[in-house]
């Protein structure tokens, strides 16, 4: 059993914390009205503790049932254009930066690689007439993967604010390492 994870669990037994829910907060890019918007959303599916050999005691979070992962190179400073998402996927930038915009709307998301990099992409062709733009600004590679949910599923989340969420809304994992659930 991991270490660390066995000794957050013992310490969140220590301070009673172990009923609090966490819940991820993604960056998602959805549609109303025909027009892409990007959004903060708060999955429904909170945290829980794993049984799994490897993690056992660490925070997972069940993201839902996946169709096919493509591992995606993007050259820096590359423009996506506009386009709307292909099916509705997660999409996770593990290095580099992307740049989302919508149409006739001020709200914007700056993507970064790495902690906070993943993404929900909904704005598919039935929501959607024009999608949102994407550009990759850095001066290195993007790397990203794209998974896109079985039977164009999104997954259960309420809509915590208007545009991008803030990396502040979305470090409670670290809380989850040190403290555990
Ligand atoms: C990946 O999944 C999408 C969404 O279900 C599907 O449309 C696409 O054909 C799949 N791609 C491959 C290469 O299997
Ligand atoms: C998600 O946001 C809520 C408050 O809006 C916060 O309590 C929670 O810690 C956040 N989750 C993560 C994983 O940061």
């Amino acid at each position: 059993m991991n270490r660390l994870c066995t000794f957050a669990i013992s310490l969140a037994l220590l301070i009673g914390s172990a009923i609090a829910q966490v819940k991820l907060n993604v960056t998602a890019i959805s549609a109303r009205d025909g027009n892409s918007v990007i959004e903060c959303w708060q999955l429904d599916n909170p945290f829980a503790s794993s049984s799994k050999p490897g993690v056992a005691g660490c925070a997972i979070a069940q993201l839902g049932q996946l169709d096919n992962l493509t591992y995606t190179i993007v050259p820096s400073n590359y423009d996506g254009g506009l386009h709307v998402a292909p099916y509705k996927q997660w999409v996770f930038f593990a290095s580099g930066v992307a740049h989302i915009t919508v149409p006739d709307d001020s709200t914007e998301a700056y993507v970064k690689g790495g902690d906070f990099g993943l993404i929900f992409a909904a704005d598919t062709a039935d929501i959607s007439r024009r999608g949102h733009k994407t550009e990759f600004p850095g001066n290195t590679e993007t790397m990203g993967l794209q998974i896109p949910t079985r039977n164009g599923e999104v997954p259960p989340h309420s809509v915590v604010h208007a545009g991008a969420c803030e990396e502040s809304e979305m470090a409670g994992f670290r809380e989850l390492a040190a403290t555990g659930l």
